[in-house]
C-alpha cells in the first residue's frame, strides 16, 4: 500500500473556532496588554509546568514581541507553533493560550498544549477549547478544517489538571515517558502521552 501524500496546511487556517463560551482565534497586537496582565498574574502557576513565562512576556513591550512572533508563525507553511488565543465570547477577555505544534506532515499529526487563567480554572474552559480545536483538527480541509488524522497531548505525569483535560476531551493515555525531564528542586519526572485519531475520536 502506498503512503498517502504528506499533510499540507490549508490555504486558509480554519480560525476562528467558536464553541459555546469561547472564541479560539489568532493573536492580535491589541491583545498585548491582556496577554501581559494574564501571564503576569499567573506566572508562578504556569512555570510549574511550562518554562516560557520565566523569560517571555515580562512587560507589555515583550508581549508585543511575542504577538509579533505569533503573527509571523501564522504565515508559515509549517510553523513550529501555531498559536491560538482562548477568548471569552461574552466579555472578550483573554482566558489563556492553546495552539498546534510539532506538526508531522508524514503522519498527518500535530500536538496541542494549553493554559488557562487561574481565576477561571475548573469551569471546563480548557476542555471546551481542546474539544473545539480537536474537532477542527480532524475536519477535512474541503470542509474547512485542518485535515489532520492524529493529535497528541503531552504533559507531566504530576500535572493532574492537564491529564484530566486530555481525558475529558476524548484523548486516550498511550504511554509514559519515564524519568523524562528534570523538575527543579524535585529531580527526574515522568511525562504522559495522550493521543486520539480521526477514526476513533468522538466529540465528548
Ligand atoms: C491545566 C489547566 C490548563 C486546566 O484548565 P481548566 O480550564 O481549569 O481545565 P478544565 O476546567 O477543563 O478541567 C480541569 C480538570 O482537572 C481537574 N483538576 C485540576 N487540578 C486538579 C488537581 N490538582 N487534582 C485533581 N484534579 C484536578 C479539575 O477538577 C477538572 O476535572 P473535572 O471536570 O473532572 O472536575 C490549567 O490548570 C492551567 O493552565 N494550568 C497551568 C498550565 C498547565 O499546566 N498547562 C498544561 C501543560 S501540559
Amino acid at each position: 500500500m502506498d503512503a498517502p501524500p504528506p499533510w499540507k496546511r490549508p490555504d486558509e487556517w480554519p480560525l476562528p473556532i467558536f464553541t459555546d463560551r469561547l472564541e479560539l482565534r489568532f493573536p492580535r497586537h491589541e491583545d498585548a496588554q491582556q496577554l501581559f496582565d494574564a501571564v503576569d498574574a499567573n506566572r508562578a502557576a504556569i512555570v510549574q509546568w511550562m518554562p516560557w513565562p520565566k523569560t517571555e512576556n515580562l512587560s507589555v513591550g515583550q508581549a508585543h514581541y511575542t504577538i509579533e512572533s505569533f503573527v509571523r508563525a501564522t504565515k508559515h507553511d509549517l510553523p513550529a507553533n501555531l498559536p491560538i488565543f482562548i477568548i471569552d465570547r461574552e466579555s472578550g477577555r483573554y482566558l489563556g493560550g492553546t495552539g498546534l505544534h510539532d506538526f508531522h506532515p508524514d503522519r498527518h499529526q500535530a500536538e496541542t498544549g494549553y493554559w488557562v487563567v487561574q481565576d477561571r480554572n475548573n469551569e471546563g474552559i480548557c476542555t471546551e477549547a481542546v474539544i473545539g480545536l480537536t474537532e477542527a483538527a480532524f475536519r477535512p480541509q474541503a470542509e474547512g478544517g485542518f485535515g489532520l488524522r492524529r493529535m497528541e497531548i503531552r504533559c507531566a505525569a504530576a500535572n493532574v489538571g492537564s491529564s484530566r483535560v486530555a481525558e475529558k476531551a476524548g484523548y486516550v493515555l498511550e504511554g509514559t515517558l519515564r524519568s523524562h525531564y528534570w523538575v527543579e528542586g524535585k529531580g527526574w519526572a515522568d511525562s504522559l502521552i495522550f493521543g486520539t485519531t480521526v477514526d476513533t475520536w468522538t466529540k465528548p
